[in-house]
């Protein structure tokens, strides 16, 4: 966790750019199939931001008048100390938290008044809906579910946020660290007829053995070319490749955000291993191209050229690549944007909108894959973005009478009809390489280089657990 004097920097740097009071809220639990039982507290990351971790419930004024921040907690009682634990005394509170005051929650709604009767105006920034709903019960403010704050508080926000100092940074690595221990044990642990579930479990328990868990549910499948795939039903076969989309949240909140994809056998066949070579060709492009004042779109579309030069290149395409990149025929292969800013949020600041993600006078474009382009900043130190092309074979397009009609001149649809009855009608699934890169004055910086990423190097990673097992020495 970083130390308390850089929260207090954080808090100072907030402070001296408000004009009137903001309220944040932490949150509460969250109901997972009734109100009793709930998914983990994870507080809301503005919370998160300045105050590190703290229990659920609370809330934080800072008021610029005086440059105070008060905390807002629960009331220390018997029954709370018997079903969640006993936790310091407000006085050690204050110490711990570095804050001016803490008072009991309950008065939260006086305070809240008092700053009307005085006609201050009074700000409250959320982001998760359970915050939201106990910052509308406290404040009577009209909060529509989707408020996240007024758009000057927002831009305050986002601006801090969005550039990490060295300490959040040092929080970024040690989540990388963890991220890179559950693909070395996803991919030691692979072998034929495991399932995707058990593989799963090898990521989580390795970022468990570093006190980090999943940032987001883990993708881990056969299938990968579903993008957001949530299952694990499935078992691996020997001629399968193995997407794994996961990423460890250090306890202060930062998270990392990987993908790797390996093949279940440990060997490429010789076709997914000129579609995996493509994409680390175009993951390595991109990432290159991740300094300041280069525009995130530019990556997008260098990323969209190096796949589809490769598409034409394995005879899926026809024609000159950078037309099929106009005219927007690698989203048949490449239906995603090629990153998004990593940080609290896995997709970070992505409840901000497009406001804070694209910036003035930059809108997202309604057209097939580049509509999910999820930031078009232009790039400046401190930002953390990832970088992570895909190429994937989804029936769903390619069988699609839609992109048969609009892209026949241009894709080979016979040709990838083969990479879809291919694996013994398995399908050939889908390649994505994921990393985690630090915008800096300098080189950028690979928070996830560790993490095998060239074919020779994931080959060489899968399936060592088996072989150690068994005897053999890898
Ligand atoms: N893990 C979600 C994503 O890569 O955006
Ligand atoms: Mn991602
Ligand atoms: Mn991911």
């Amino acid at each position: 966790m970083p130390a308390l004097p850089h929260y207090r920097r954080r808090r100072g740097e907030f402070l001296s750019r408000l004009d009137e009071p903001v309220l944040l809220f932490a949150g509460g639990d969250r109901p997972r199939n009734f109100p009793a039982n709930h998914y983990p507290y994870r507080a809301d990351s503005n919370f998160l931001f300045f105050f590190g971790k703290l229990e659920r419930d609370a809330a934080a004024l800072f008021d610029p008048g005086d440059g105070s921040v008060t905390l807002f907690l629960p009331r220390r009682t018997t029954d709370a100390a018997v079903w969640l634990g006993s936790v310091p005394s407000f006085d050690e509170m204050q110490e711990a938290a570095g804050v001016d005051r803490v008072l009991d929650v309950e008065h939260l709604e006086e305070h809240v008044a008092k700053l009307r009767q005085d006609r201050r105006l009074l700000s409250v920034a959320v982001m998760d809906p359970v915050a939201t709903r106990i910052a509308r019960q406290v404040t009577g403010l009209e909060l529509r579910p989707d408020h996240i704050g007024p758009p000057e508080l927002v831009d305050v926000l986002a601006d801090l946020r969005l550039h990490k100092n060295e300490a959040e940074l040092a929080e970024m690595r040690e989540a990388a660290d963890a991220t890179g221990a559950a693909f070395t044990a996803a991919m030691a642990a692979t072998g034929s007829g495991v399932t995707e579930l058990s593989l799963a479990a090898d990521a989580e328990w390795a970022m468990a053995r570093r006190g980090a868990t999943p940032a987001f549910s883990t993708v881990l499948s056969v299938r990968g070319e579903i993008l957001h795939n949530q299952s694990h039903g499935g078992a691996l076969q020997s001629g399968d490749l193995v997407l794994m989309d996961g990423g460890a949240e250090v306890p202060s909140g930062y998270a990392a955000d990987v993908t790797r994809t390996w093949p279940a056998s440990g060997r490429f066949s010789a076709a997914q291993r000129s579609v995996y070579d493509i994409v680390l060709r175009a993951v390595r492009v991109a990432t290159e191209m991740v300094r300041p004042g280069v525009r995130y779109r530019d990556i997008h579309f260098r990323a969209a050229a190096v796949i589809a030069e490769g598409l034409a290149e394995l005879g899926l395409m026809k024609g000159d690549p950078a037309r099929a990149v106009e005219r927007g025929a690698h989203a048949a292969f490449f239906p995603h944007g090629v990153g998004h800013l990593l940080g609290l949020d896995v997709h970070d600041l992505e409840s901000f909108g497009d406001r804070v993600l694209y910036g003035p006078g930059r809108d997202r474009s309604s057209d097939f894959g580049t509509k999910y382009l999820r930031i078009d900043l232009d790039l400046e130190a401190g930002m953390v973005v990832t970088i992570e092309p895909g190429l994937y074979f989804v029936p769903a397009i390619l069988r699609g009478e839609d992109f048969r009609k609009k892209f026949g001149d241009i894709v080979d649809f016979d040709r990838a009809e083969r990479f879809l009855e291919a694996n013994a009608g398995r399908g050939f699934g889908g390649v994505r390489i994921e990393d985690d890169v630090i915008v800096t004055d300098d080189d950028p910086e690979v928070l996830t280089a560790g993490i095998p990423s060239a074919a020779e190097d994931v080959e060489a990673a899968v399936g060592r657990r088996t072989r150690r097992e068994v005897g053999v020495r890898a």
